[in-house]
C-alpha cells in the first residue's frame, strides 16, 4: 500500500510489529497498542525522507464496524495530502479485513475538530453526529452516589435475592449469558465471552437472581487506576428495578477498594440505551467530573443495509485532539 503525495515523496505504510517509532503521532493512551501491533489494530504510517510524519490508528475487531481512534500528522507536513492518503489506506485495510463501515468518535469539545470534519468530509465520510454520552468520575464519589439513591439503596439490601459477584463463568454461566445474547434487548451487546479478552474480571459482575443470570457490568481496564466500563445488560423482565444501577454500586465499591476513591471510573452510553441516557443527564452527570458529548462519522455501509453494526464492539476510546 502506498501513495504519492504533493510536494515531496511520502509513502503509506501499513504497520506491523513494533511500531513504537509512530508514538509521537498518537495520544498517551494509545502507545501500549503500538509496542506490538495486535492482529485487531490497523496502523498505517506515512514516512517522507525516512522518517514517520504521519499515523492513523484504529481497530477492527471481527465487527462490522472499524474503528479509527486517532489520525495525526507532523505540524510541518500539514495541508499536503498525507491525511487523506492515511484515511484512505486506512479503510482499505479495515475493509480488507472484513469492515462494512468505518466510524470515528471524538469529543464536542475536541480542538481538532476543525481540522479533522472538513477531512473526513473529503475522504467521503458523512456529517457528524451525535453518538452517544462519555462519563467520567471518580469510583468512590460515583459509588456513594448510588448507594444514595434512596431507589436504589433498598434494592441493595437485598443479598438473598441478588448477587453480583466478580466475573467467573462456569459452563452453565456461559450458556445463560449465550442466552440472554439472543434477546432482541441484547442487540448490539457482546457480551462477557465475546469481551473475555480485554476483561477486568476484578471489576466486572454477573448479576444473579436467586442463582439465576439475569445480566453483566463488564469492564476493561485501560489504564493502571482507570476503569472503563464497557457493557451492562439486565434481563428486561427486572428493568426498572434499579439492579443494573446496583450491579454499578457494587462495580464502583470494588473499585474504590482496589484502586482507591480517587482511580477514575469511565462509561459510555449511546441513544440506542434512552434510559440510561436520561439517567446519565439526570443523576450522573451531578457526581461526575464531566459528561462530554460524543460526535462521531462514518462512511455509509459499503454491503446491506439491513446489516446491524455491533457498535458495543469499539474499545469506546475516542479520536481526540
Ligand atoms: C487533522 C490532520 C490529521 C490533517 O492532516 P493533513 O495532512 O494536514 O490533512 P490533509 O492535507 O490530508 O487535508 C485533506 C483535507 O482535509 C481538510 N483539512 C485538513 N486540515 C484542515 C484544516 N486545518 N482546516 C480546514 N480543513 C482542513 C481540507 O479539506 C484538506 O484538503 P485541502 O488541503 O485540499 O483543502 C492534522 O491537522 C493533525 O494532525 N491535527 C492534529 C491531530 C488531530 O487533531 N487529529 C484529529 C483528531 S484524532
Amino acid at each position: 500500500m502506498s501513495g504519492i503525495m504533493r510536494m515531496h515523496v511520502c509513502r503509506t505504510v501499513l504497520l506491523t510489529g513494533d511500531a513504537r517509532l509512530f508514538s509521537g503521532l498518537t495520544f498517551n493512551r494509545y502507545h501500549r497498542l503500538l509496542i506490538s501491533l495486535e492482529p485487531s489494530v490497523i496502523a498505517v504510517g506515512a514516512i517522507a525522507g525516512g522518517r514517520p510524519v504521519g499515523l492513523a490508528l484504529g481497530i477492527c475487531n471481527g465487527t462490522q464496524e472499524a474503528e479509527l481512534l486517532s489520525i495525526a500528522v507532523a505540524p510541518a507536513e500539514r495541508r499536503r495530502g498525507i491525511a487523506l492518503a492515511l484515511v484512505q489506506a486506512w479503510s482499505e485495510e479495515a475493509a480488507r479485513r472484513g469492515a462494512f463501515s468505518m466510524i470515528a468518535r471524538y469529543s464536542e469539545t475536541n480542538a481538532g475538530r476543525a481540522a479533522f470534519e472538513p477531512l473526513a468530509a473529503r475522504a467521503g465520510w458523512s456529517a457528524p453526529a451525535e453518538d452517544g454520552l462519555l462519563v467520567t468520575g471518580r469510583a468512590g464519589a460515583m459509588a456513594e452516589a448510588v448507594g444514595a439513591w434512596r431507589a436504589i439503596s433498598g434494592r441493595l439490601a437485598q443479598p438473598h435475592l441478588y448477587d453480583y459477584a466478580t466475573m467467573n463463568l462456569s459452563d452453565a454461566d456461559r450458556t445463560a449469558v449465550s442466552t440472554c445474547l439472543l434477546r432482541p434487548e441484547a442487540n448490539g451487546m457482546l457480551g462477557p465471552l465475546a469481551l473475555t479478552d480485554r476483561m477486568a474480571p476484578a471489576f466486572s459482575t454477573l448479576i444473579r437472581r436467586e442463582g439465576t443470570v439475569v445480566g453483566w457490568v463488564v469492564a476493561s481496564q485501560p489504564a493502571e487506576r482507570s476503569i472503563h466500563y464497557d457493557e451492562a445488560f439486565l434481563d428486561p423482565v427486572y428493568w426498572h428495578s434499579g439492579i443494573t444501577i446496583g450491579a454499578y454500586h457494587h462495580c464502583y465499591t470494588r473499585q474504590a477498594m482496589l484502586l482507591g476513591r480517587d482511580s477514575v471510573a469511565t462509561y459510555y452510553t449511546d441513544p440506542t440505551r434512552p434510559r440510561m441516557v436520561a439517567l446519565t443527564r439526570r443523576r450522573f452527570a451531578q457526581v461526575a467530573d464531566r459528561v462530554e458529548t460524543i460526535l462521531a462519522v462514518r462512511t455509509a455501509p459499503a454491503q446491506s443495509s439491513s446489516t446491524s453494526f455491533n457498535r458495543k464492539g469499539s474499545t469506546h476510546e475516542h479520536c481526540s485532539a
